[in-house]
């Protein structure tokens, strides 16, 4: 999963309304270029979408916000590929260890990268980036912790998005400025489809 993530570079965070949308929105997301996306549990329809979306042989699906052990359980049964929490619960990245499910739990501090260490993990979610010293503040933890590679997500966007993949400890970036919370609603799917091509391009 970390060699997939590691060639896609971008991951785009989604909360979706309907999971009727999940189909167009990854034909849009495929078109553009990125075939993933992390499928938040902010909204109901998040496990019917990465339900859908896991029968999809082209598309690589996760789930997103998880913040406990039963969602990590909710969501290994509807198909999720990976699971990313905004923060680090032990409890869910055990979980996730004994059941063979990738794991990229937030973190934001050198305690977290410690606990990240210990619990043998190598690629952590790194947020929220940019309200946490962004750049700098990665380049900083890179360097007491050169194992650990990072996903920096939270207030990334095409402006900021080269400045972090262009750091060695950044394996990709997350991020929902290519799916704006109002576009699936309102079908927006070609813009979808243009500010997907438009990251790629970056
Ligand atoms: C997340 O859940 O990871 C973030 O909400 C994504 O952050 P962004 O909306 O600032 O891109």
């Amino acid at each position: 999963m970390i060699d997939q993530l590691t060639k896609l570079r971008i991951i785009p965070v989604v909360a979706i309304e309907s999971s009727l949308d999940a189909e167009p929105l990854a034909d849009a997301l495929c078109e553009g270029g990125l075939p993933v996306a992390e499928i938040t549990l902010r909204t109901d329809a998040g496990i019917g979408a990465i339900a859908a979306l896991s029968r999809r042989q082209d598309f690589l699906v996760g789930a997103g916000t998880v913040h406990s052990v039963e969602q990590a359980k909710r969501v290994a049964d509807a198909g999720a590929k990976f699971i990313v929490s905004p923060g680090f619960n032990p409890k869910t990245v055990q979980w996730c260890l004994d059941h063979q499910m990738p794991i990229f739990p937030g973190t934001s501090s050198p305690t977290d990268l410690e606990m990240a260490l210990e619990f043998g993990l190598s690629v952590v979610k790194f947020f929220p980036a940019e309200q946490i010293g962004g750049v700098k503040m990665v380049k900083a933890l890179a360097s007491p912790y050169g194992d650990l590679r990072f996903i920096p997500t939270g207030g990334i966007h095409a402006g900021n998005l080269s400045d972090y993949l262009n750091l060695p400890s950044v394996i990709a970036c997350g991020g929902s400025w290519m799916v704006k919370s109002n576009w699936l609603t309102e079908g927006r799917f070609e813009e979808i489809k243009r500010m997907t091509a438009e990251a790629v391009a970056l």
